[in-house]
């Protein structure tokens, strides 16, 4: 497959935070690079620096936060770019608005539980929302909304990362949005 013939994608990973979202989005870009693919990673705490820097937690700054990178996501989708997102994303309507607008949307579910996430507690935020020190923090004080099939499962408390990633590799393969491995 050369690069005019790459078709644009968008991963859209959702998930609590510490859910895995970012570590297995390093391993996908990496992959999906060594395939020869045009690859683009937009990550929560990345464009939070910078194109989203005014917006916080609210519900509507979420969907201000999504709105925008959704913007982004569809400019590189339907230019042929493989683009891997991670954002909390935590209501229905906000994924939504993403496979609305980008060109082949694959959702993926990183799931694990909260009590998972909060004993990892990777940042030492969720120490923090659990005393009150940060409002609407999701899990805690602000609802997540599991995703609505279809979509892609991986569960980051029963598999390492790496398998999390052979999982998403191996449906893009099935669906004809990636070419196969480089041995
Ligand atoms: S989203 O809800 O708008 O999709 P996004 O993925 O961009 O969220 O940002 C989430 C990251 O912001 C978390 O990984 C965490 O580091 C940080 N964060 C800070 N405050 C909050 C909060 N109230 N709720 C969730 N994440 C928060």
């Amino acid at each position: 497959m050369n690069h005019q013939e790459q078709p644009g994608f968008v991963v859209w990973m959702t998930g609590l935070s510490g859910a895995g979202k970012t570590t297995i989005a390093l391993i996908l870009e990496e992959e999906l690079r060594q395939r020869g693919l045009k690859v683009e990673r937009l990550d929560g705490d990345v464009v939070r620096e910078g194109l989203t820097r005014d917006l916080g937690f609210s519900a509507a700054d979420r969907e201000k936060n999504i709105e925008r990178v959704t913007f982004v996501a569809k400019l590189l989708s339907r230019n042929g770019v493989a683009c891997i997102c991670s954002f909390i994303s935590p209501y229905n309507s906000l994924r939504q608005h993403v496979k609305e607008n980008v060109t082949n949307y694959v959702q993926v579910f990183v799931d694990a539980p909260l009590d998972t996430v909060i004993e990892r507690d990777v940042k030492g935020m969720y120490k923090k929302a659990i005393a009150g020190e940060i409002p609407n923090f999701t899990g805690i004080s602000d609802p997540f909304e599991p995703p609505i099939a279809p979509f892609i499962h991986v569960r980051t408390h029963l598999q390492t990362p790496l398998e999390s990633a052979g999982k998403i590799l191996g449906d893009l393969e099935d669906m004809g949005l990636i070419p196969p491995a480089v041995v």
